[in-house]
């Protein structure tokens, strides 16, 4: 299937690793330039060498997305590098477990800015860019406990139901200029944030069998997912064969939450 993104001009906050780091690549393989952003200088211009390996143009940058004026200078950078913007993929975010016990205000402030309000300032910063090109897509990474909160990660659970929103509303008021966007529900999929968890939790036990047993309790299909099982719904949602496809999101979870 040609999904049509050849020479198509793709932005991924947090593209220098995880899951991030597998749409980047996804969306080279298929012939689109990318710009990549994250914290780490190190990370991000060995990812930008990586990509660069694909033949495809590539624009790789330190920005924190928790920071205006380093979003602004990091998507007009991007626009100008690549020469347009067709495609945000608002990915950059960070686990943060926690009850509501243990949760404090700052905690809470951390978490919404770098999951709602990163996706609030990079959209604001790239659609008059997706505009100048006749429409674009915007897919914004969510997490299954959006739709199936879990105390355990209460923060994450009503943020997370905040970016939905979110992604719905802006469907709407963007529909006209002919910007689609949709979102990806993510469940358990091994990426480096979660081999940090592993650590934090539980670093007498060995990494698998951690996976293992969480997967087994919450997940249907019995395991974590692959960063690539993600990126590919990702490339789809950016594609010509998304076309009709907008206000919407996919769970890519192996099953995991119980609602219909
Ligand atoms: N993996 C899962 O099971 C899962 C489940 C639900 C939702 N998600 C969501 O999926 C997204 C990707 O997660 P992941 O598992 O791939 O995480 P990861 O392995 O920790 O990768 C996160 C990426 O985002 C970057 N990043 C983090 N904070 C940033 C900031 N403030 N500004 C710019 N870049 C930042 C990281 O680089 P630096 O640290 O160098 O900045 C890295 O490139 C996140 O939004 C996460 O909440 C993941």
């Amino acid at each position: 299937m040609d999904l049509g993104l050849r020479g198509r001009k793709a932005v991924i906050t947090g593209g220098s690793k995880g899951l991030g780091g597998a749409i980047a690549e996804e969306l080279a393989r298929e012939g689109a330039d990318v710009a990549i952003c994250a914290r780490n200088p190190d990370e991000v211009a060995e990812a930008g060498r990586e990509l660069e390996g694909l033949g495809v143009e590539v624009f790789a940058r330190t920005a924190d997305v928790t920071d205006p004026e380093q979003v602004e200078t990091f998507i007009a950078g991007s626009a100008e590098a690549l020469g347009g913007i067709d495609i945000l993929v608002n990915n950059a975010g960070r686990a943060r477990p926690g009850t509501f016990e243990t949760l404090t205000d700052q905690d809470w402030h951390e978490d919404l800015d770098v999951k709602l309000f990163s996706m609030i300032r990079c959209s604001r910063e790239a659609l008059p860019h997706l505009r100048a090109r006749g429409g674009g897509r915007i897919i914004n990474i969510n997490a299954i406990h959006a739709k199936a909160p879990d105390h355990r990660f209460f923060a994450t659970s009503t943020n997370r139901a905040a970016c939905l929103a979110f992604t719905k509303a802006l469907s709407l008021e963007v529909a006209a200029d002919n910007i689609l966007v949709n979102a990806v529900n993510i469940g358990y999929v091994v990426t480096p944030q979660w081999k940090n968890i592993h650590q934090r939790r539980a670093p007498e036990l060995p990494e698998e069998e951690f996976f293992e047993q969480m997967a087994a309790e919450e997940v249907p299909l019995g395991r974590f997912g692959h960063p690539d099982e993600v990126s590919g719904i990702v490339a789809f949602l950016a594609s010509e064969r998304a076309s009709f496809i907008t206000g919407t999101s996919i769970d890519v979870g192996g099953g995991m939450g119980r609602y219909l």
